[in-house]
């Protein structure tokens, strides 16, 4: 493979993965990774991003804290938000069969309320990775510096496949931001984004055989010449 096809293959090789071997990942290689990450451009070069690293015990003290007001069915209260208000056609219809897509190779069935809910519980056992990247902005910087923040996560997880990682970007960890905040003490000058969880793939895991189709080219893309 020359060096332009691994670029193609960092980009197209990255999926989300919903289960991770329990396999620790180091703070040198979290560090590389990252490090390659603020590459990611940002308007006036503001790099408006900031990351949390969790792993070991104060993981699974999150884990632990983010899991039980799930399970509690407590009020979410996400500081911004992630979805229309308003569901239609056609992004209403990607996201269920994106969502029915993985229930259909979990073997849960439409109406399943105990077995949805305890996938969607995973989220907050961070799909057994060992690490978990949480992310925040100053609450007073606009949707340019969220667009950065875009490029920001993206090149990460493509960095992490340079090092055989795998990822899974989680909007629900923006779900409980008070906890999040406190558990890592964090300011409230600050917006919870999301996070992301991260380490070595769990082959066996049936949910990463799950592989959401895209949309053709000519469904998105317009040449003018
Ligand atoms: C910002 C962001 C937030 C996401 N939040 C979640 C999440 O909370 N839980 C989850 O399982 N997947 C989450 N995903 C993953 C998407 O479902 C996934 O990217 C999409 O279905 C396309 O699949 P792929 O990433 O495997 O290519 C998120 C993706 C993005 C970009």
């Amino acid at each position: 493979m020359n060096q332009f096809d691994i670029v193609f293959e960092a980009i197209t090789s990255r999926r989300s993965v919903r289960g991770f071997l329990p396999e620790p990942v180091s703070d040198e290689l979290i560090s590389k990774i990252l490090s390659a990450a603020s590459y990611a451009p940002s308007g006036s070069n503001i790099q408006p991003w900031k990351v949390h690293v969790v792993t070991g015990a104060k993981r699974d003290e999150l884990s632990r804290l983010l899991l039980d007001a799930f399970e509690r069915k407590l009020p979410e209260s996400r500081e911004y938000d992630y979805y229309p208000v308003q569901w239609r056609s056609p992004y209403i219809d990607r996201r269920r069969e994106t969502g029915w897509g993985l229930y259909e190779i979990l073997g849960i069935k439409k109406g399943d309320r105990e077995a949805s809910s305890q996938q969607h519980g995973r989220n907050y056992q961070f799909f057994g990775a060992p690490v978990v990247l949480i992310f925040t902005i100053d609450k007073d910087l606009e949707q340019g510096s969220w667009l950065d923040y875009g490029m920001f996560l993206q090149s990460i997880m493509i960095a992490a496949r340079g090092c055989g990682l795998h990822t899974c970007p989680q909007a629900a960890l923006a779900n409980y931001p008070d906890i999040v905040k406190s558990t890592l003490g964090i300011g409230n000058d600050q917006t919870v984004v999301c996070g992301i969880s991260m380490g070595y793939e769990d082959t066996t895991c049936v949910a990463n055989q799950f592989r959401p189709e895209r949309i053709p080219l000519e469904d998105f893309v317009i040449f003018h010449s």
